[in-house]
C-alpha cells in the first residue's frame, strides 16, 4: 500500500515523532511512504517526495516538522478538492495520514466524504480537540509556559510589580489553566470563564494588602473580559475563518496599573510555546499515535482518528473528533480559583 503523510495547521512539538512512527510501523506493514509538503498545499500543488526510513532517523526529539506545514484549505480553492484527488490518483497514493488540529482534520473528514482513504492524528498545543483526552504538543507548551511563569515570579517580586503573562490556546483556556496551576498564578483568565477587570484588581489588591510584593496573572489569548470581544492582532480571517488573537496581556496590564496604581508589565510567550523539543510525555504520546495511525491504515479503518482515552489509544470517527471544541472543565478551573488572590 502507498501511504502519504501530511502535517497541517500550526506546528507543534512531536510532529516529527509521529512521522517517524508512521514510517517505521509502515515499514512493518509493507507500506511505501511519501511525504506531502506543507499540509494540504502539497496535495493541491502535487508537492510530494519519498519518505524512506533513512529520512526519519534522528528526528524523534526535533521540534517543527520535516514535512513543513501550512494553513491551506483546499475547499477554499477553485476545483481544489478535485485537484487533490487527481494528484493522489496520478501518484498512485492509496491512503493519507493527516496530522493536524480541528482545521486539518476537518478537511480530512470532508475528503473522507468524497471517498479519500484517510486517517487522522490529533495535534495541537491548544488541546482543544474533542474525542481525545490529550493532543500531543500540549504537554510541551504547558511545560514551557510553566517555566516562564516561574521565571516571571522572581523578577516580579524583585520589582514589586504585577506581571501579566499572555499564553496561546485560541478559544480554549487549557494552556493558561494548566500552566497557571502548575506555576502558582495568582489569577488565571480563560475564555470559558469571562471575568471583569475589577475582579482581577481585587485579587491583586488583596495580595498587596496581605503583604505580598507582587502578583502573577496568566491570561489565555482568547480570554473574555468586560469588553465582550476578542483582543486581536489582526481581524483578517485565515482560510479556516480564524482571526489572529493577541493583545489581551497589554490591555490588562494597562488597566490593572491604572486601577490599582501598582506598576504592571506584560509578557507574551507567543510562538516560544510551539518551538523546540517535545517533552518525554509528548514524544511517547506522538509515537503511540503514529504507530496506531499506521495500524488504522493497515486495517483500512478509513475516516477514523487515533485518540487517547484514559491511557489507551483507540480509533474514533474523524467526524466525532471535529464536531466541537473541547473546552476547559469548570471543575478544574474551580481548583485553580482556590489559589487566586
Ligand atoms: O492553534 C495553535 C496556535 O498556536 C494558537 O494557540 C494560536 O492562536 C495560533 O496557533 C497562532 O497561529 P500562527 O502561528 O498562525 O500565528
Amino acid at each position: 500500500m502507498n501511504v502519504a503523510i501530511l502535517t497541517g495547521g500550526g506546528d507543534c512539538p512531536g510532529l516529527n515523532a509521529v512521522i517517524r512512527a508512521v514510517v517505521r510501523r509502515g515499514e512493518r506493514h509493507g507500506f511505501g511512504v511519501v511525504g506531502i509538503r506543507d499540509g494540504w498545499r502539497g496535495l493541491l500543488e502535487d508537492d510530494l517526495f519519498p519518505l524512506p526510513t533513512e529520512a526519519v532517523r534522528g528526528i524523534l526529539h526535533l521540534g517543527g516538522t520535516i514535512l513543513g506545514t501550512s494553513r491551506t484549505n483546499p475547499f477554499k480553492r477553485d476545483d481544489g478538492p478535485q485537484r487533490v484527488l487527481d494528484h493522489l490518483a496520478r501518484r498512485g497514493v492509496d491512503a493519507v495520514v493527516a496530522v493536524g488540529g480541528e482545521d486539518t482534520l476537518g478537511v480530512a473528514n470532508r475528503f473522507h466524504g468524497l471517498g479519500m482513504k484517510v486517517v487522522g492524528v490529533p495535534k495541537t498545543i491548544d488541546n482543544d480537540l474533542s474525542g481525545t483526552d490529550y493532543t500531543f504538543g500540549f504537554d510541551t507548551a504547558v511545560s514551557i509556559a510553566t517555566e516562564a511563569i516561574d521565571r516571571l515570579h522572581s523578577t516580579a517580586e524583585a520589582h514589586a510589580r504585577v506581571i501579566v503573562c499572555e499564553v496561546m490556546g485560541r478559544h480554549a483556556g487549557h494552556i493558561a489553566l494548566h500552566s497557571g496551576l502548575a506555576g502558582g498564578a495568582d489569577v488565571i483568565l480563560v475564555p470559558e470563564e469571562p471575568v471583569n477587570v475589577d475582579r482581577v484588581c481585587d485579587h491583586v489588591r488583596r495580595r498587596q494588602g496581605a503583604g505580598h510584593r507582587f502578583s502573577i496573572v496568566v491570561a489565555a489569548e482568547g480570554a473574555q473580559i468586560e469588553r465582550g470581544r476578542d483582543e486581536v492582532v489582526s481581524a483578517d480571517l485565515d482560510e479556516f475563518g480564524h482571526v489572529r488573537l493577541g493583545g489581551i496581556g497589554a490591555y490588562l496590564a494597562k488597566e490593572i496599573e491604572g486601577r490599582t496604581g501598582i506598576e504592571t508589565r506584560s509578557t507574551v510567550l507567543g510562538h516560544i510555546q510551539r518551538g523546540g523539543s517535545p517533552t518525554a510525555r509528548d514524544r511517547v504520546l506522538a509515537t503511540r499515535y503514529g504507530v496506531f495511525a499506521a495500524d488504522l491504515v493497515h486495517e483500512e479503518r478509513w475516516g477514523t482518528m487515533a485518540a487517547l482515552h484514559g491511557d489507551e489509544i483507540v480509533g474514533i470517527p474523524l467526524a466525532e473528533a471535529t464536531r466541537e471544541l473541547k473546552l476547559v472543565d469548570p471543575r478544574l478551573y474551580s481548583v485553580a480559583e482556590v489559589f487566586f488572590g
